[in-house]
């Protein structure tokens, strides 16, 4: 196998329940289930290349080279999937986004989905959604997420297999037309990532009270996309976000990842539906909110965004399909 590429793109995808805190930061196991939704649109198209003349990884994001942990955390991804594969060959990736990076819009989720599939391909293996997905996770946990389309549940798996913590559809992008109507507050990248904010989760007294009543949580939130029915849907997300944010800012140290502007927007989204908007608010690890609303009501609320509170840039996207490869 002197030289072997492969191309694949994966969406971005947004946490109704979310995933914050792992029982094991090596495997990114996480210490509690989480769904999301795919977001169509909200892409990382990614290429690897294998060459048995090369010596070195090299990392290319947004066409610039990558060097210390940027690159250091593809080439462990790189890793995984060359133990799979039982490949020796160094490679090349070439990564880029349509949408900002390191803002709380999970690029991290489209970026791992979108390598590992990527990967797997150019090393010559045609793996199972499940698979790949749990694989995916190694290198971001909500990239398990990024993997399957549409509503998507990601399990805990069972203890000392690690193969079995993994996401899957648990219906099609087709089912239900939420759509994520982002207020991107700011594009400044975030100064504590996900990875280092997991490993602070278990300092906050907070975060045992969290974890605890995830399966209640996740269970009202599966049966309300399952049944279509946005009010209970937007009790539980509004109630999961803030309960993920009220461990971050009780961590020690505590992360903070609001601005003056994201409380104005969960204030204004509340009184919107207060007054009959069928729109709700959930927030990542960063300022930006992701407002979920019913498709016919998206353009008001960009509107609103824009007009009311002076949001210059917003991302709408509705359900995505699964990470695919270009042919
Ligand atoms: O995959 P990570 O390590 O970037 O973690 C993502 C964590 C949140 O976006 C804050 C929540 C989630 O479930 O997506």
């Amino acid at each position: 196998m002197p030289s072997t590429g492969a191309t694949a793109i994966a969406n971005a995808n947004i946490a109704f329940i979310k995933y914050w805190g792992n029982r094991d930061e090596k495997l990114r196991l996480p210490s509690n289930a989480s769904l999301s939704m795919t977001l169509a649109g909200l892409e990382t198209e990614t290429t690897v290349e294998f060459n048995d003349g090369w010596q070195r990884d090299e990392v290319f994001i947004g066409g610039e080279a990558q060097t210390g942990a940027a690159r250091e955390r593809v080439v462990a991804q790189l890793e995984v999937v060359r133990a799979r594969a039982a490949l020796g060959l160094r490679a090349r990736v070439s990564s880029r986004n349509n949408f900002p990076s390191g803002t709380g819009i999970a690029s991290s989720a489209s970026a791992f989905a979108a390598l590992t599939l990527a990967a797997a391909a150019a090393a010559g293996l045609s793996l199972p959604e499940p698979e790949l997905s749990a694989l995916a996770r190694q290198g971001s946990g909500s990239a398990a997420r990024s993997v399957p389309g549409g509503f998507v549940e990601w399990v805990m798996g069972e203890e000392g297999k690690p193969e079995t913590s993994l996401a899957y559809t648990i219906a099609p992008p087709e089912y239900w037309d939420l759509t994520d109507v982002i207020a991107v507050v700011s594009q400044n990248p975030k100064s504590v990532g996900s990875t280092s904010g997991h490993a602070l989760a278990k300092t906050s007294p907070l975060q045992a009270a969290r974890v605890a009543t995830v399966p209640e949580r996740l269970a009202r939130c599966r049966e309300a996309v399952l049944s279509r029915d946005f009010a209970r849907l937007a009790d539980i997300v509004e109630l999961d976000s803030n309960l993920m944010h009220a461990v971050m800012m009780t961590s020690m140290p505590p992360l903070i990842y609001w601005e003056p502007i994201t409380i104005a927007i969960m204030k204004s989204v509340r009184r919107w539906r207060s007054e009959g908007l069928p729109v709700c608010f959930t927030i990542d690890a960063g300022p930006n909110v992701h407002c979920l609303c019913a498709a016919e009501v998206a353009a008001e609320v960009h509107r609103r965004l824009h007009d009311n509170l002076d949001v210059k840039r917003v991302l709408v996207a509705g359900p995505g399909g699964p990470a695919r490869l270009r042919s």
